[in-house]
């Protein structure tokens, strides 16, 4: 099987590298990143994919600086949608299958819960932590209603590849780590020269393994199961939550304080609850997720060899 990698040297493409290593000859990897292939370039889409004759293209290359996107907008739809459609045009003239990964910013990020209106929360913090606790994870037939650049840019590339070409894989993930920069690397640099951090305890999500994405990814292409998938590592927990675990493994000594989204303000608005439920992985008898603790426990293992 002939697999073209776009983004390759991103967090996803260097553990989709890793896990092909490890399966031998069974596939033949062509690596890219951008100074490679440019997939916001037609032409270049055009030539490279059929000169290389490729029978699948995993599309890891992606515009995921979230602040970013909101100033950066033209290069955001440029590289998340239109790239995605340069991909999706060509992978339909071979009849190549092709992986659009996307995300969980597709979603409105607001709790999938009524309201319970008679219970008294202590603050607004408590009443986000219960409400968080009483939603129902987003499955991937639920309404999508992006409030971020980088999350309408990514929509857009989903319903380019959905309307362009048959043989696709829609595959939305979350709070992915890996090789490079994350939220563990970015709290372990933080515990070397603090004592005390605030941490957002009142967004939720799913924290996902690059590794686990990319076997997921792996066992999806030899199926011609096509469609949307959510790819996450099981269970939601907050980024307070995310970061109490990584000290914990770590048995690292540090103060945290549980702070709320108005008290730590970002240029691109994040959701309040985008834990994602691979329901349809599920069906297909395809999910292979550990738990997020289970996972970061193996990442944190892999970063101390
Ligand atoms: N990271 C997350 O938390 C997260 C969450 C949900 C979904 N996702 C999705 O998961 C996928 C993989 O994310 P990731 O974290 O692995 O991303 P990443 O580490 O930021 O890697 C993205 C790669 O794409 C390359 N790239 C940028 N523009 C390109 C272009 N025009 N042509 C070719 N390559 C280009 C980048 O190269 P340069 O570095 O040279 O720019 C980089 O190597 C993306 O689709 C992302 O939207 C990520």
């Amino acid at each position: 099987m002939r697999i073209l990698l776009t983004g390759s040297n991103g967090q996803l493409g260097l553990a989709l590298k890793e896990e092909f290593k490890k399966l031998g000859n069974v596939f033949e990897v062509i690596s890219t990143d951008y100074d490679t292939l440019d997939i916001t370039n037609l032409e270049q889409v055009e030539e490279k994919l059929t000169h290389e004759q490729v029978e699948v293209v995993i599309n890891c290359a992606a515009h995921t600086a979230v602040d970013k996107c909101e100033e950066d907008i033209e290069n955001a739809y440029k590289i998340n949608a239109i790239g995605a459609r340069n991909l999706a045009v060509v992978c339909e003239k071979l009849g190549a299958k092709l992986v659009q990964v996307s995300t969980d910013y597709v979603f409105s990020g607001e709790f999938n819960n009524v309201m319970v209106e008679d219970i008294a929360y202590e603050d607004v913090l408590s009443e986000r932590i219960e409400r968080a606790k009483l939603s129902r994870p987003w499955r991937e037939d639920d309404g999508v209603a992006p409030q971020s650049i980088y999350g309408t840019s990514k929509l857009m590339g989903e319903e380019l590849v959905r309307s362009l070409c048959h043989k696709y894989f829609i595959v939305r993930t979350a709070w992915l780590y890996g090789e490079g920069n994350n939220f563990v690397r970015t709290m372990l640099k933080l515990a070397e020269t603090n004592t005390e951090l605030s941490i957002v305890g009142d967004q939720f999500g799913n924290p996902t393994y690059a590794k686990d994405l990319a076997i997921a990814i792996v066992n999806l292409i030899q199926t011609e199961y096509y469609g949307t998938y959510h790819g996450t590592c099981e269970g939601t927990c907050s980024w307070y939550d995310f970061a109490k675990k990584i000290f914990e493994i770590k048995e690292i000594e540090i103060k945290l304080n549980k702070v709320t989204s108005e008290q730590f303000v970002r240029p691109a608005k994040r959701p309040f609850y985008s834990s994602l439920d691979n329901f349809m992985l599920k069906l297909n008898g395809l999910n292979t997720f550990r738990t997020w603790e289970e996972a970061l426990e193996d990442y944190l293992d892999s970063e101390d060899r």
